[in-house]
Parts: C-alpha cells; sequence; structure tokens
C-alpha cells in the first residue's frame, strides 16, 4: 500500500483543532479517476479556514486542506491524462471537503485537471496558486466590461496579499495605472516594484462613510476586502467604472444604496474561481502561461516546508502575510 506525507487537523471531542504531519495512505483518499504526485502546494486565506475549523469550508476532520496543487501524473483512466504528464488542480473541492495539497498525493476527477502550460513551471504555477488565478479573473473581467487603462486609475485593495500582488503585477503589465491599497509599511517598496504608481493606506479606504457617493477616484477597482472598503470603492468609482469583487477579509456584508449604479452606471463585477468551467480555467492558465507571464514571481513568494505550515497559516489568517507562500512537498 502507498504511503504518503500529509498534513493533518483534527477536531477534538472540546471542538479544538491542532495540526500535525502524518503518513497517510492512499486507500484513504476520495474516490477519482486520476492519482497525482503532488510537488508544490500553496497557502490561500480559504487553507487557512480549513485549518482552523472553519465549517464553512471544511465540514469534516480529520482532513488535509490544500486548495492548490501543482505536480505529476501518478495514473488515471482519462484517455487524456498520462502517467508522468505534469498537472495543476485548483478548487473545486480540493482542499475543502477532499483532501487537499497539503499531503504528498491526491485522488480527484480528471474534469479538475489543468496540464501545466509550457510557459510555467510547477512552482510557479503555486506561486500563482487560487491566489494569482482569481486575481487573472478579476483583470479579465474588468477587461471584458469595457476597463481601459487611458479611462483613469484602477484601486487594489489588500494589496499586499496573494490576489492582491498579483493583481497589481497584471494590470501594471497591461498598461494601467495601479493604486495600491495596503495597511502594511513593510511591504510598499514590492508594491513599487510590482508597478503600483500610488500607495493608498487602506484605513483612508476601509472606514465606514455614510454619505452615499464619493469623489470620482477610480475608473476601476479590484477587490479582495469586502465590508466598508467595498462599499467607499463603489461610491467612489468614475462615472461607468467596474470593481471586481471577489473577497471577504474585512467582511462578508457591505452596505450601498442604488445610487452609484442608477447616477453614475458603475459595476460590481462578482468573481469565483471555484466552479469555474474547467474549459474556462484551462483558457486562463494558459494566458498565465504566455501573455500575462509575470516576470516577478520569485521576488512575492516565500518557500515554506511542512515545518512553516502553521505559522505562515497563522499569519494569513490575522491578515499579516506578504506576497504569495509555496509549500514544497518533497522538503
Ligand atoms: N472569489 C474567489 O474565487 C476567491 C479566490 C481567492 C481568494 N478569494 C478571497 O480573496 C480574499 C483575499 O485572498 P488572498 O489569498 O489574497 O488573502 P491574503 O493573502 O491573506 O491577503 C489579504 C490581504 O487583505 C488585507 N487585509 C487583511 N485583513 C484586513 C482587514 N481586516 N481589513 C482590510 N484589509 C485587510 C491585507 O492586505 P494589506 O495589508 O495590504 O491591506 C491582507 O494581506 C480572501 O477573502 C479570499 O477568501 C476569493
Amino acid at each position: 500500500m502507498q504511503q504518503f506525507k500529509a498534513l493533518q487537523v483534527s477536531e477534538d471531542s472540546e471542538g479544538k483543532y491542532s495540526a500535525i504531519v502524518v503518513e497517510r495512505n492512499v486507500d484513504e483518499l476520495p474516490e477519482g479517476d486520476t492519482l497525482i504526485q503532488v510537488n508544490y502546494s500553496s497557502l490561500n486565506f480559504k487553507d487557512a479556514m480549513s485549518f482552523s475549523g472553519n465549517k464553512a469550508v471544511t465540514r469534516q476532520y480529520p482532513h488535509t486542506p490544500g486548495i492548490d496543487a501543482a505536480g505529476t501524473i501518478i495514473s488515471s483512466t482519462d484517455a487524456g491524462l498520462n502517467a508522468g504528464d505534469e498537472v495543476l488542480v485548483t478548487g473545486y473541492d480540493l482542499g475543502m471537503n477532499t483532501s487537499g495539497g497539503f499531503g504528498q498525493i491526491i485522488r480527484v476527477p480528471a474534469e479538475w485537471v489543468v496540464k501545466l502550460p509550457s510557459g510555467l513551471s510547477q512552482k510557479e504555477s503555486m506561486i500563482l496558486g487560487t491566489a494569482g488565478f482569481t486575481a487573472a479573473l478579476c483583470v479579465e473581467k474588468l477587461l471584458n466590461n469595457g476597463v481601459e487603462p487611458s479611462q483613469g486609475k484602477v484601486v487594489v485593495t489588500g494589496a499586499s496579499g496573494g490576489v492582491g500582488m498579483i493583481a497589481v503585477a497584471l494590470l501594471s503589465k497591461l498598461g494601467f495605472d495601479v493604486a495600491a491599497s495596503t495597511g502594511k509599511q513593510a511591504a510598499h517598496d514590492t508594491l513599487s516594484k510590482l508597478g503600483a504608481a500610488e500607495i493608498v493606506d487602506r484605513n483612508a479606504l476601509g472606514e465606514e462613510n455614510k454619505r452615499p457617493m464619493l469623489k470620482e477616484d477610480w475608473a476601476a477597482a479590484v477587490d479582495v476586502v469586502g465590508g466598508d472598503t467595498l462599499s467607499n470603492v463603489i461610491k467612489s468609482l468614475r462615472y461607468g467604472g467596474s470593481v471586481a469583487a471577489c473577497g471577504l477579509v474585512q467582511s462578508a456584508n457591505f452596505s450601498a444604496t442604488v445610487l452609484p449604479f442608477i447616477l453614475r452606471g458603475v459595476n460590481l463585477l462578482g468573481v469565483d474561481s471555484v466552479l469555474l468551467p474547467i474549459e474556462t480555467k484551462r483558457a486562463l492558465w494558459d494566458k498565465l502561461g504566455s501573455e500575462w507571464k509575470l516576470d516577478q514571481l520569485e521576488d512575492i513568494c516565500s518557500d515554506i516546508g511542512f515545518g512553516e505550515l502553521d505559522a505562515s497559516l497563522a499569519q494569513l489568517l490575522s491578515g499579516g502575510a506578504n506576497g504569495r507562500f509555496v509549500l514544497n512537498l518533497n522538503s
């Protein structure tokens, strides 16, 4: 029987959660037609939620989190997948209620699998991971809604996080004038190097403001924060502007009046990276490996092994993360 190493989170009888690295058996993995040797995973906000026992993400423990995985096919009954093929899996149920990428082997349906784009290494694909893929989805949504660099500044909230940093870099690569909203002084340099032309203090955008509309500051926005930040962004979009909303680190709730929508014609665009049809995922991953390939991926990556998982996930959960953590499953 094939054994592999995995992080396992368990719940005790008092509802407390703890995690240890264990040897698991392939037979314990859920059903699926494709077995993958995982070489790299990455850390996302959702992993930190699963790790800390958030039942909205993971219903049953013991559980191995990890919503991202890159590696090679061990075996598959799918005609399009052969042993040794380099692949990645992000989203769907991976790491939520299906044993995830914080284990050296996963078993998943072939319909979740993306062939590694030729322009990306396995590690690079995980520096991007769900966060980078979501940033790309946000940018694509803005472009599809007619947002162009000539229209003015685009603000990215939660800019020092995974989605935020990659959104800043992608928008800048595509010629946009980018303002990065962050609460971290230590991230200013990196954000400027990624292409941010302006740094905005996150408190300036994140405090409740009762006025129904604000000064028209932004042609568009990528918002990972939700809450009062999203409310303020909607109120400060320029006429016809759009915000791609994908996150909730401040709050899942936000308040709004219809005024920005009916007086300025602004657009609130929802972004989901999880249940997106696989063909759409494959096409966007190919773009991230070709015309949208970022040169700075290694600069925003912290390399970790199993031993650093606890501390790194705690950092993510507290909003203290800077860029992306990549987990090397062989270290
Ligand atoms: N819709 C989807 O498919 C999808 C996919 C991926 C992620 N997400 C969501 O997107 C969000 C960001 O994910 P991520 O991976 O980028 O997380 P992350 O790496 O933890 O980054 C989040 C960033 O938000 C800022 N922040 C944290 N707490 C805050 C608070 N209370 N108020 C205001 N800003 C705060 C911090 O940046 P600064 O210090 O720079 O302000 C932090 O680094 C999460 O809510 C995640 O669940 C959604």
